[in-house]
């Protein structure tokens, strides 16, 4: 086994999986108080109640997908009486729409954060570089799934990264298959570890704080009120 593929494709995967258990428990540990996804929402609501919703709907179908695909063996789904053929084409086409969903919220997301000077400037180094991360990871997921399994000539990652993916977690990892498929799935990979070793140190982890319940929840409106004194209480003193 060459250097290469021993670095990207055991070694990466698991620092980045120890980062990112270890780092959450760090941060829970340290900055309960920063556990948020840090809204900007009184900043600028036009934008991203557009942007955010069709990124975060897009990305759950896109976690879906993946869960199908790469936790899911074939043999499950052969099982299940389901052919090759289908699941391809049924993969192609759901994965397209969560992507080109998931493109669009992340490009209007990210034209707010540039373009509103007041989410700007709170936005930190840790933030550009999980942007820059999900920029590489989703664009490259897209070509895979658009240009390559929709359009093109289609390739078989359930034969390959799927299985090279369960290995790690079952300590049996075949990097091997990972060194046999395309370079746009190999980077597409390699970022994803990446952004998973930063997660925990970005706002990134609201994500596990019920982002059903927080993507549904109807408008906060923050009030003041000042309380008016109580009118005094005039009783006669009976005679
Ligand atoms: C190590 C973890 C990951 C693996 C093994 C993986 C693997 C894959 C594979 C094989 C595809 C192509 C499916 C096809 O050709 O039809 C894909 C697509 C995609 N991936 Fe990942 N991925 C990982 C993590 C991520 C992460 C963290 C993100 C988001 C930030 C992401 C976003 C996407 C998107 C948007 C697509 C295209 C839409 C879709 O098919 O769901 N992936 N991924």
């Amino acid at each position: 086994m060459s250097g290469a593929a021993l670095l990207f494709w055991i070694v990466l995967p698991y620092v980045a999986i120890t980062t990112c258990t270890v780092g959450h428990v760090w941060r829970w540990r340290r900055d309960q108080f920063g556990w948020t996804s840090r809204s900007s929402q009184l900043m600028e609501r036009r934008l991203l109640s557009v942007g955010s919703p069709l990124f975060h709907y897009g990305a759950f179908a896109a976690i879906a997908g993946h869960v199908l695909g790469i936790l899911v063996p074939a043999s499950w789904t052969a099982w299940a009486g389901v052919s090759e053929e289908a699941y391809h084409l049924f993969s192609a086409l759901a994965g397209t729409a969560a992507g080109l969903a998931v493109v669009a919220g992340f490009l209007i997301l990210l034209y707010r954060r540039l373009s509103v000077p007041r989410v700007s400037v709170t936005t930190t180094r840790v933030d550009w570089g999980v942007y820059a991360l999900l920029a590489i990871t989703i664009g490259l997921g897209v070509l895979e799934t658009t240009g390559v399994n929709l359009l093109g000539g289609g390739y078989d990652y359930r034969a390959t990264v799927a299985v090279w993916f369960r290995g790690l977690f079952l300590l049996d990892p075949h990097p091997e298959l990972m060194v046999a498929a395309p370079m746009l799935y190999q980077f597409h990979v390699v970022a994803a570890w990446l952004l998973f070793a930063l997660w925990p140190f970005s706002r990134l982890v609201h994500a596990w704080s019920y982002p059903i319940l927080y993507l549904g929840r109807p408008w906060i409106l923050y009030r003041g009120y000042r309380r008016r004194a109580p009118e005094p209480v005039c009783t006669r003193p009976s005679q």
